[in-house]
C-alpha cells in the first residue's frame, strides 16, 4: 500500500506555533515517525504540505491511482472548506481525518468539520502520535476492503 500523508496550512510552523496546544514536534520529526510506522507495516508513505487550498485539491487529484489512502490535516480549511470535501468525494480514495488538538473541546468555530462528513474516521487529540496511529487506522481499514 502508499499512503499520501497530507498537511495544510500552518502546519509547516509546528514546533514552534503555539507549542502550547500542537506540541513542540517539527513536522520533520513526525515525517521520521511516520517512516519508522509505514516500513514497520512494509507500506510507502508520501508527504506533502501546503498553505494553500487549491494545491491541497490538486493533491487530492493527483493521488489518483498513486495512493490507496490519504491522511489529511487539513488545519483551518478542516472548518471552511466545501472544496476539500468535494475534492475528497471526488477521488475514490479513503482519507482519515487527523489533528494534534482535539478540535471538540476547543472553540466553537473548530467544531464543524467539513472533512468528517466524507472522511472514513478521525483522529484527534493524541499530537504528534497521532500521525502513526492514522497509518495503522488506514493500513487496517485498507487490509479490509
Ligand atoms: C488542527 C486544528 C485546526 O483547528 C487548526 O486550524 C490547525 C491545526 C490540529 O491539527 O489540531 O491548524 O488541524
Amino acid at each position: 500500500h502508499s499512503l499520501l500523508i497530507l498537511n495544510g496550512p500552518n502546519l509547516n510552523l509546528l514546533g514552534t506555533r503555539q507549542p502550547e496546544v500542537y506540541g513542540s514536534t517539527t513536522l520533520t520529526d513526525i515525517e521520521d515517525a511516520c517512516r519508522a510506522t509505514a516500513s514497520r507495516l512494509d507500506i510507502d508513505v508520501s508527504f506533502l504540505q501546503s498553505n494553500h487550498e487549491g494545491v491541497l485539491i490538486d493533491a487530492i487529484h493527483d493521488a489518483r491511482g498513486v495512493h490507496d489512502g490519504i491522511i489529511l490535516n487539513a488545519g483551518a480549511y478542516t472548518h471552511t472548506s466545501i472544496a476539500l470535501m468535494d475534492a475528497i468525494k471526488s477521488v475514490c480514495i479513503p482519507v482519515v481525518e487527523l489533528h494534534l488538538s482535539n478540535i471538540h473541546q476547543r472553540e466553537e468555530f473548530r467544531h464543524l468539520s467539513y472533512i468528517s462528513k466524507v472522511a472514513v474516521g478521525q483522529i484527534c487529540g493524541f499530537g504528534a502520535a497521532g500521525y502513526p496511529l492514522a497509518i495503522e487506522a488506514l493500513t487496517g481499514y485498507l487490509g479490509t476492503s
